[in-house]
């Protein structure tokens, strides 16, 4: 079969033979130390019909391997780099002890091909969480990189065959179904949406069927692995209610209507109870809905147990009156933004951006710098005015910390939820805030991730 590289593929795949969503092999890493190995693999991205794509992976998955902890309690990993280049382990949305937070270059140094290092943190916070490659993270993250990262609650509220784990990949393979490995760090990608796929995976597989009972209540998170595509997704369709983003649960289910954006690095964890037998598609909204997955809903003696959903975390709620207010003003990128972001500058400036290949500014300084862009006192509230001076959407995440999303353009917003990711579309202004608690040093970055990797990339300092 061949593949059309840039449209999303409308394929007959899915009157092929389907196959059923792997269970992704569980990590249990209280006791001793979990052994996480990133190496060379492969993978069938593209079911039976395509070839093996050259990946690098952890433990040989794709995914990695599900590490699920309880709440309060450590994970423990050995990370052996067995990669030809050096790389580290970001845990994303963790709240986690600034040492070993896994950024390559600013709290640790990269793990060299050979060597390993040893990651121990407590998880604060339950919820859906994951972890991935955050060295050169353009092309380690999208050869395979990342893994799930459960945290349960005290309490066990969905039996585990309820409790299901989805990671969505988006890919972009060549005309046989391979990965298309000469395109990686694209300058075009970078100055645009970021690299793009043109199919996608479900824990690593092709169109999966995923198993469900009707008259059950099933926990199902999701997770966006892919290195720059926004997933639209319509959970109503298949009569999902949300229950949680990037890992921190609501006090009520919330009914949403329409579509719900999830992008790069965001989680939704969605709740449903199938009443009838048959097939739920999963599907991606964007121009004709185009279905990635499907539910498989057979018939089971339903339990009528009432859907409970676990408590929500304890975070530290911002003092709005007290804050230090900043401006994130986004810049550059093709369709215009860099014509207006160079301007002004220099002939020299203009030269050496482009030298460093850096596109894109926050407040218009391009990429890390030595200083960081603001230093807080441990315990001060933050409020952070994004402005999307670009022609693209973000997807930007601050590290060690969860925000609240204050206002969107101006506009206090009914639900003002708990994210490590906010999405940001051109001309929009965001405000977001949270309390500055956690010492160290930490990144602030789109996670569209040639975008951080081109000039979206910068850092504060707590102490
Ligand atoms: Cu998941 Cu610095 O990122
Ligand atoms: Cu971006």
């Amino acid at each position: 079969m061949k593949l059309d590289r840039r449209s999303f593929l409308k394929t007959t795949l899915a009157s092929c033979a389907t196959a059923a969503v792997p269970q992704l092999a569980l990590a249990k890493s209280s006791e001793g130390f979990l052994e996480l190995k990133a190496a060379n693999g492969k993978a069938h991205l593209y079911g039976d019909k395509g070839g093996a794509s050259d990946l690098w992976l952890y433990n040989d998955r794709l995914p990695g391997p599900e590490i699920r902890v309880k709440q309060g309690e450590k994970v423990r990993v050995r990370f052996i780099n067995e990669l030809d280049e050096p790389t580290s382990i970001h845990w994303h949305g963790i709240r986690i002890d600034n040492t070993m937070d896994g950024v390559a270059g600013l709290t640790q140094p990269a793990v060299k091909p050979g060597d390993s290092f040893d990651y121990d943190f407590v998880v604060p916070d339950a919820g859906t969480y994951w972890y991935h490659a955050h060295n050169m993270s353009w092309n380690q993250v999208p050869r395979g990189l990342s893994g799930p990262l459960i945290v349960d609650e005290h309490k066990q509220l969905f039996p585990p065959e309820t409790d299901i784990t989805l990671v969505l990949s988006d890919w972009r393979l060549d005309e046989d179904g391979v990965l298309d490995t000469a395109s990686f760090g694209a300058m075009h990608d970078f100055f645009h949406a970021g690299r793009l796929g043109n199919w996608l995976t479900v824990n690593g597989v092709s169109l999966p069927d995923i198993a469900m009972r009707t008259g059950v209540w099933h926990r199902v998170r999701l997770i966006n692995a892919s290195a720059s595509r926004i997933l639209d997704l319509a959970p109503e369709r298949f009569g999902a209610r949300v229950i949680a983003l990037d890992g921190q649960v609501f006090s009520e289910p919330r009914d949403v209507s329409g579509v719900v954006r999830l992008a790069p690095a965001q989680r939704m964890d969605l709740v449903m109870r199938p009443t009838k037998t048959g097939t739920l598609p999963l599907e991606m909204m964007t121009g004709q809905p185009f279905t990635f997955a499907n539910f498989q809903v057979t018939e089971a003696q339903g339990n009528d147990l009432p859907l409970t959903l676990p408590p929500v975390n304890r975070l530290p709620e911002p003092d709005l009156e007290d804050a230090l207010e900043l401006p994130l003003v986004m810049q550059g990128g093709a369709m215009g933004g860099l014509r207006s972001l160079l301007e002004d500058r220099s002939e020299e400036d203009v030269r050496s951006m482009m030298q460093d290949g850096q596109f894109w500014t926050f407040n218009g300084i391009p990429g890390m710098q030595d200083q960081p862009m603001f230093s807080a006192r441990r315990g001060e509230t933050i409020v952070l005015e994004s402005r999307n001076d670009t022609s693209f959407a973000h997807a930007m995440h601050v590290h060690g910390h969860h925000f609240r999303v204050l206002a969107r353009d101006g506009e206090t917003l009914e639900h003002q939820d708990w994210r490590d990711t906010f999405t940001t579309d051109p001309r929009e202004t965001v405000k977001i805030a949270f309390v500055a608690d956690n010492p160290g040093k930490w990144l602030i970055h789109c996670h569209m991730l040639g975008h951080a990797a081109s000039g979206m990339m910068t850092w504060f300092e707590v102490s």
